[in-house]
Protein backbone atom coordinates (compact mmCIF):
# COMPACT_ATOMS: atom_id res chain seq x y z
CA UNK A 1 0.00 0.00 0.00
CA UNK A 2 1.13 3.53 -0.64
CA UNK A 3 0.72 6.68 -0.87
CA UNK A 4 1.30 9.19 -3.54
CA UNK A 5 0.51 12.43 -5.67
CA UNK A 6 -0.91 10.88 -8.63
CA UNK A 7 -0.86 12.90 -11.76
CA UNK A 8 -4.18 12.57 -14.44
CA UNK A 9 -3.34 11.30 -17.58
CA UNK A 10 -6.83 11.62 -19.31
CA UNK A 11 -10.53 12.03 -17.70
CA UNK A 12 -12.75 11.27 -20.60
CA UNK A 13 -16.63 10.52 -20.92
CA UNK A 14 -17.36 6.64 -21.05
CA UNK A 15 -21.11 6.77 -21.04
CA UNK A 16 -24.01 8.61 -19.15
CA UNK A 17 -22.39 10.19 -16.33
CA UNK A 18 -19.53 7.93 -16.38
CA UNK A 19 -16.20 8.62 -17.14
CA UNK A 20 -12.82 6.48 -17.42
CA UNK A 21 -9.55 8.05 -15.48
CA UNK A 22 -6.26 7.43 -16.04
CA UNK A 23 -3.82 8.41 -13.26
CA UNK A 24 0.31 7.59 -13.01
CA UNK A 25 0.74 5.00 -10.29
CA UNK A 26 3.72 3.54 -8.41
CA UNK A 27 5.61 0.08 -9.42
CA UNK A 28 3.49 -1.88 -6.34
CA UNK A 29 0.75 -1.88 -9.06
CA UNK A 30 2.34 -4.28 -11.07
CA UNK A 31 1.35 -7.17 -8.52
CA UNK A 32 -2.48 -5.27 -7.94
CA UNK A 33 -5.08 -7.86 -7.82
CA UNK A 34 -8.32 -7.47 -10.03
CA UNK A 35 -10.83 -6.53 -7.29
CA UNK A 36 -8.23 -4.84 -5.49
CA UNK A 37 -9.15 -0.75 -5.27
CA UNK A 38 -7.75 2.62 -4.42
CA UNK A 39 -8.80 5.37 -2.58
CA UNK A 40 -9.26 9.02 -3.82
CA UNK A 41 -9.11 12.36 -3.02
CA UNK A 42 -9.00 15.75 -4.27
CA UNK A 43 -6.15 17.75 -3.14
CA UNK A 44 -7.57 21.06 -3.56
CA UNK A 45 -10.57 19.91 -1.99
CA UNK A 46 -11.69 20.75 1.65
CA UNK A 47 -15.07 18.78 0.73
CA UNK A 48 -15.87 15.63 0.94
CA UNK A 49 -13.13 15.53 3.50
CA UNK A 50 -13.16 11.35 3.18
CA UNK A 51 -11.37 9.70 0.56
CA UNK A 52 -13.24 7.41 -1.72
CA UNK A 53 -13.30 4.03 -2.85
CA UNK A 54 -12.72 3.03 -6.53
CA UNK A 55 -11.77 -0.16 -8.47
CA UNK A 56 -8.73 -0.40 -10.52
CA UNK A 57 -10.52 -1.10 -13.50
CA UNK A 58 -7.49 -1.91 -15.82
CA UNK A 59 -3.54 -1.21 -15.67
CA UNK A 60 -2.15 0.52 -18.11
CA UNK A 61 1.17 -0.39 -20.02
CA UNK A 62 2.90 0.38 -22.78
CA UNK A 63 5.51 -2.56 -24.43
CA UNK A 64 4.66 -4.28 -21.27
CA UNK A 65 6.29 -1.01 -19.26
CA UNK A 66 3.54 -0.13 -16.57
CA UNK A 67 2.38 3.62 -16.99
CA UNK A 68 -0.44 3.78 -14.23
CA UNK A 69 -4.03 2.52 -13.79
CA UNK A 70 -7.35 3.41 -15.11
CA UNK A 71 -10.32 3.54 -13.37
CA UNK A 72 -14.18 3.88 -14.36
CA UNK A 73 -16.26 6.04 -12.17
CA UNK A 74 -20.14 6.71 -12.06
CA UNK A 75 -20.90 10.84 -11.29
CA UNK A 76 -23.38 10.33 -8.33
CA UNK A 77 -22.29 12.69 -5.89
CA UNK A 78 -20.24 15.46 -4.36
CA UNK A 79 -17.27 13.69 -5.29
CA UNK A 80 -17.20 12.16 -8.34
CA UNK A 81 -19.00 14.83 -9.81
CA UNK A 82 -15.81 16.95 -9.00
CA UNK A 83 -13.47 14.54 -10.08
CA UNK A 84 -15.41 14.16 -13.56
CA UNK A 85 -14.32 18.04 -13.93
CA UNK A 86 -10.75 17.07 -13.23
CA UNK A 87 -8.25 17.22 -16.32
CA UNK A 88 -5.21 15.97 -17.50
CA UNK A 89 -2.23 16.93 -15.56
CA UNK A 90 -3.83 17.95 -13.20
CA UNK A 91 -2.64 16.10 -9.37
CA UNK A 92 -5.06 13.66 -7.50
CA UNK A 93 -4.05 11.81 -3.84
CA UNK A 94 -4.28 8.02 -4.08
CA UNK A 95 -3.75 5.10 -1.65
CA UNK A 96 -3.81 1.53 -2.59
CA UNK A 97 -3.68 -0.80 -3.58
CA UNK A 98 -5.75 -2.01 -1.41
CA UNK A 99 -7.68 -5.16 0.14
CA UNK A 100 -8.02 -8.62 -1.69
CA UNK A 101 -9.28 -9.30 -4.62
CA UNK A 102 -10.27 -11.83 -6.97
CA UNK A 103 -8.90 -15.56 -6.75
CA UNK A 104 -7.15 -16.10 -9.98
CA UNK A 105 -5.13 -19.65 -10.78
CA UNK A 106 -3.89 -21.59 -13.51
CA UNK A 107 -6.89 -24.23 -12.22
CA UNK A 108 -9.57 -21.73 -13.07
CA UNK A 109 -10.31 -22.62 -17.06
CA UNK A 110 -14.20 -21.57 -17.22
CA UNK A 111 -16.14 -18.75 -15.61
CA UNK A 112 -19.18 -16.46 -15.37
CA UNK A 113 -18.32 -12.87 -15.03
CA UNK A 114 -21.48 -11.09 -13.77
CA UNK A 115 -21.63 -7.57 -13.33
CA UNK A 116 -24.53 -5.22 -12.23
CA UNK A 117 -24.39 -1.41 -13.48
CA UNK A 118 -20.94 0.21 -12.50
CA UNK A 119 -20.25 -3.07 -10.54
CA UNK A 120 -18.78 -4.22 -14.47
CA UNK A 121 -15.58 -1.64 -13.21
CA UNK A 122 -13.33 -4.55 -11.75
CA UNK A 123 -14.10 -6.49 -14.18
CA UNK A 124 -12.25 -5.86 -17.15
CA UNK A 125 -9.24 -6.40 -15.11
CA UNK A 126 -10.64 -9.41 -13.89
CA UNK A 127 -10.91 -10.55 -17.57
CA UNK A 128 -7.87 -9.75 -18.67
CA UNK A 129 -5.97 -11.37 -15.54
CA UNK A 130 -8.12 -14.68 -16.36
CA UNK A 131 -6.93 -14.61 -19.76
CA UNK A 132 -3.47 -14.51 -19.15
CA UNK A 133 -3.74 -17.43 -16.70
CA UNK A 134 -4.81 -19.48 -19.55
CA UNK A 135 -9.16 -19.55 -19.11
CA UNK A 136 -11.40 -21.15 -22.16
CA UNK A 137 -12.83 -17.94 -23.85
CA UNK A 138 -15.29 -20.58 -25.27
CA UNK A 139 -16.16 -22.01 -22.03
CA UNK A 140 -16.65 -18.35 -20.35
CA UNK A 141 -19.17 -15.75 -20.35
CA UNK A 142 -19.93 -12.27 -18.97
CA UNK A 143 -23.25 -11.23 -17.84
CA UNK A 144 -23.80 -7.67 -18.10
CA UNK A 145 -26.93 -5.98 -16.59
CA UNK A 146 -28.58 -2.41 -15.94
CA UNK A 147 -31.92 -0.61 -15.73
CA UNK A 148 -31.47 0.30 -19.12
CA UNK A 149 -29.17 0.46 -21.80
CA UNK A 150 -26.75 3.45 -20.47
CA UNK A 151 -26.05 1.07 -17.41
CA UNK A 152 -24.67 -1.62 -19.81
CA UNK A 153 -20.69 -0.81 -19.98
CA UNK A 154 -17.44 -1.84 -21.48
CA UNK A 155 -19.48 -4.48 -23.95
CA UNK A 156 -16.92 -3.96 -26.54
CA UNK A 157 -13.58 -4.19 -23.56
CA UNK A 158 -15.16 -7.79 -23.32
CA UNK A 159 -15.43 -8.56 -27.10
CA UNK A 160 -12.01 -7.45 -28.07
CA UNK A 161 -10.81 -10.20 -25.40
CA UNK A 162 -12.96 -12.93 -27.85
CA UNK A 163 -14.85 -13.13 -24.65
CA UNK A 164 -18.66 -13.91 -25.45
CA UNK A 165 -21.27 -11.48 -23.43
CA UNK A 166 -24.74 -11.63 -22.95
CA UNK A 167 -27.09 -8.16 -22.13
CA UNK A 168 -30.20 -7.79 -19.95
CA UNK A 169 -31.60 -5.05 -19.09
CA UNK A 170 -34.71 -3.90 -17.29
CA UNK A 171 -36.62 -1.78 -19.25
CA UNK A 172 -35.28 -4.47 -22.68
CA UNK A 173 -33.49 -0.92 -24.41
CA UNK A 174 -30.73 -3.45 -25.04
CA UNK A 175 -30.17 -6.90 -25.07
CA UNK A 176 -32.45 -9.68 -23.43
CA UNK A 177 -35.79 -7.51 -21.07
CA UNK A 178 -34.76 -8.85 -17.47
CA UNK A 179 -32.25 -9.45 -14.70
CA UNK A 180 -28.77 -10.27 -15.26
CA UNK A 181 -29.10 -13.09 -12.80
CA UNK A 182 -31.83 -14.90 -15.11
CA UNK A 183 -28.81 -14.72 -18.22
CA UNK A 184 -26.38 -16.39 -15.80
CA UNK A 185 -29.33 -18.69 -15.12
CA UNK A 186 -29.69 -19.81 -18.78
CA UNK A 187 -26.17 -19.99 -19.26
CA UNK A 188 -25.78 -22.65 -16.15
CA UNK A 189 -28.22 -25.19 -17.59
CA UNK A 190 -25.55 -26.30 -20.12
CA UNK A 191 -22.45 -24.97 -18.62
CA UNK A 192 -20.27 -25.78 -15.02
CA UNK A 193 -17.98 -22.79 -14.72
CA UNK A 194 -15.03 -23.31 -11.93
CA UNK A 195 -16.31 -20.19 -10.92
CA UNK A 196 -18.77 -17.29 -10.96
CA UNK A 197 -17.56 -13.74 -10.22
CA UNK A 198 -19.88 -11.35 -9.18
CA UNK A 199 -19.83 -7.24 -8.50
CA UNK A 200 -22.76 -5.36 -8.57
CA UNK A 201 -25.88 -3.77 -6.43
CA UNK A 202 -26.24 -5.95 -3.24
CA UNK A 203 -29.71 -7.17 -4.17
CA UNK A 204 -27.98 -8.70 -7.43
CA UNK A 205 -24.61 -10.03 -5.26
CA UNK A 206 -27.56 -11.80 -3.02
CA UNK A 207 -29.33 -13.16 -6.05
CA UNK A 208 -25.74 -14.68 -7.61
CA UNK A 209 -24.92 -16.16 -4.55
CA UNK A 210 -28.16 -18.19 -3.99
CA UNK A 211 -27.65 -19.64 -7.60
CA UNK A 212 -24.17 -20.75 -6.65
CA UNK A 213 -25.29 -22.37 -3.41
CA UNK A 214 -27.87 -24.00 -4.91
CA UNK A 215 -25.96 -25.20 -8.07
CA UNK A 216 -23.25 -25.84 -5.47
CA UNK A 217 -20.54 -23.84 -7.42
CA UNK A 218 -17.63 -21.63 -6.25
CA UNK A 219 -18.64 -18.24 -6.32
CA UNK A 220 -16.60 -14.68 -5.41
CA UNK A 221 -18.78 -11.44 -4.93
CA UNK A 222 -17.26 -8.18 -4.56
CA UNK A 223 -18.83 -5.82 -2.19
CA UNK A 224 -19.24 -2.10 -2.30
CA UNK A 225 -20.12 -0.40 1.63
CA UNK A 226 -19.53 3.16 2.07
CA UNK A 227 -15.87 3.49 3.16
CA UNK A 228 -14.37 5.94 5.59
CA UNK A 229 -10.73 4.84 6.26
CA UNK A 230 -10.16 2.18 3.83
CA UNK A 231 -7.38 0.45 5.65
CA UNK A 232 -9.05 -1.46 8.78
CA UNK A 233 -9.05 1.41 11.39
CA UNK A 234 -12.76 2.50 11.43
CA UNK A 235 -14.98 -0.06 11.70
CA UNK A 236 -17.00 1.63 9.51
CA UNK A 237 -17.73 -1.07 6.47
CA UNK A 238 -18.42 -4.02 8.72
CA UNK A 239 -20.50 -6.81 7.35
CA UNK A 240 -21.65 -9.90 9.11
CA UNK A 241 -18.78 -12.77 8.23
CA UNK A 242 -18.91 -16.49 9.09
CA UNK A 243 -15.50 -17.23 8.92
CA UNK A 244 -14.67 -13.67 10.80
CA UNK A 245 -13.58 -14.77 14.47
CA UNK A 246 -16.12 -11.93 16.34
CA UNK A 247 -18.93 -12.35 12.97
CA UNK A 248 -18.46 -9.22 11.62
CA UNK A 249 -15.17 -8.88 9.18
CA UNK A 250 -14.25 -5.50 7.55
CA UNK A 251 -15.05 -4.98 3.58
CA UNK A 252 -12.10 -2.54 3.41
CA UNK A 253 -9.56 -5.11 4.80
CA UNK A 254 -11.20 -8.95 4.53
CA UNK A 255 -13.02 -7.80 1.08
CA UNK A 256 -14.18 -5.99 -0.26
CA UNK A 257 -13.62 -9.64 -2.28
CA UNK A 258 -15.33 -12.34 -0.12
CA UNK A 259 -16.29 -15.73 -1.08
CA UNK A 260 -19.96 -15.66 -1.21
CA UNK A 261 -20.77 -18.92 1.29
CA UNK A 262 -18.85 -17.10 4.14
CA UNK A 263 -21.47 -13.95 3.89
CA UNK A 264 -24.69 -15.68 3.56
CA UNK A 265 -26.04 -13.21 0.92
CA UNK A 266 -28.29 -15.67 -0.47
CA UNK A 267 -31.73 -14.33 -0.03
CA UNK A 268 -31.06 -10.97 0.71
C1 LIG B 1 -14.49 -1.30 -2.79
C2 LIG B 1 -15.29 -0.30 -3.58
C3 LIG B 1 -15.01 -0.13 -4.93
C4 LIG B 1 -15.73 0.80 -5.68
N1 LIG B 1 -15.44 0.93 -7.00
C5 LIG B 1 -16.10 1.84 -7.74
C6 LIG B 1 -15.77 2.01 -9.11
O1 LIG B 1 -14.87 1.37 -9.64
N2 LIG B 1 -16.46 2.94 -9.81
C7 LIG B 1 -17.46 3.70 -9.22
O2 LIG B 1 -18.07 4.54 -9.91
N3 LIG B 1 -17.80 3.53 -7.94
C8 LIG B 1 -17.13 2.64 -7.18
N4 LIG B 1 -17.45 2.51 -5.85
C9 LIG B 1 -18.48 3.39 -5.29
C10 LIG B 1 -17.89 4.76 -5.04
O3 LIG B 1 -16.97 4.66 -3.96
C11 LIG B 1 -19.00 5.75 -4.69
O4 LIG B 1 -19.80 5.96 -5.82
C12 LIG B 1 -18.42 7.07 -4.26
O5 LIG B 1 -17.83 6.92 -2.99
C13 LIG B 1 -19.49 8.12 -4.17
O6 LIG B 1 -18.91 9.31 -3.65
P1 LIG B 1 -19.62 10.72 -3.91
O7 LIG B 1 -19.04 11.71 -2.96
O8 LIG B 1 -19.58 11.05 -5.36
O9 LIG B 1 -21.12 10.42 -3.58
P2 LIG B 1 -21.84 10.65 -2.18
O10 LIG B 1 -22.23 12.09 -2.09
O11 LIG B 1 -21.05 10.03 -1.08
O12 LIG B 1 -23.13 9.78 -2.42
C14 LIG B 1 -24.04 10.13 -3.48
C15 LIG B 1 -25.12 9.08 -3.56
O13 LIG B 1 -24.54 7.84 -3.98
C16 LIG B 1 -24.82 6.84 -3.02
N5 LIG B 1 -23.63 6.00 -2.89
C17 LIG B 1 -22.46 6.36 -2.34
N6 LIG B 1 -21.62 5.32 -2.33
C18 LIG B 1 -22.28 4.30 -2.90
C19 LIG B 1 -21.98 2.95 -3.18
N7 LIG B 1 -20.81 2.40 -2.83
N8 LIG B 1 -22.91 2.18 -3.81
C20 LIG B 1 -24.10 2.71 -4.14
N9 LIG B 1 -24.46 3.97 -3.88
C21 LIG B 1 -23.57 4.74 -3.27
C22 LIG B 1 -25.10 7.57 -1.72
O14 LIG B 1 -25.93 6.79 -0.87
C23 LIG B 1 -25.80 8.81 -2.20
O15 LIG B 1 -27.15 8.57 -2.44
C24 LIG B 1 -16.76 1.58 -5.07
C25 LIG B 1 -17.05 1.40 -3.72
C26 LIG B 1 -16.32 0.46 -2.99
C27 LIG B 1 -16.63 0.28 -1.55
S1 LIG C 1 -13.57 1.70 6.00
FE1 LIG C 1 -12.69 1.99 7.96
S2 LIG C 1 -12.58 -0.04 8.70
FE2 LIG C 1 -13.20 -0.32 6.64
Amino acid sequence: MNQETAKILWNKPAGASVYRIGLTCGNEYGQADPGQFVTLRLPKESSPLLRRPFSIHRLIKNNGELKGIEILYKAVGEFTRKLSHTAAGERIDMLGPLGKGFTVSAAIKSAALVAGGIGVAPMVFLADRLIHEGISPTQTIVCLGGRSADDVLCDTDFQTMALKTRITTENGSIGEKGLVTDALSNWLKDHQPDMIYACGPMPMLGAVSAIAKQKNMPCEVSIETIMACGVGACLGCAIKDTQHAEGYGHVCIDGPVFNAARLNLAGR
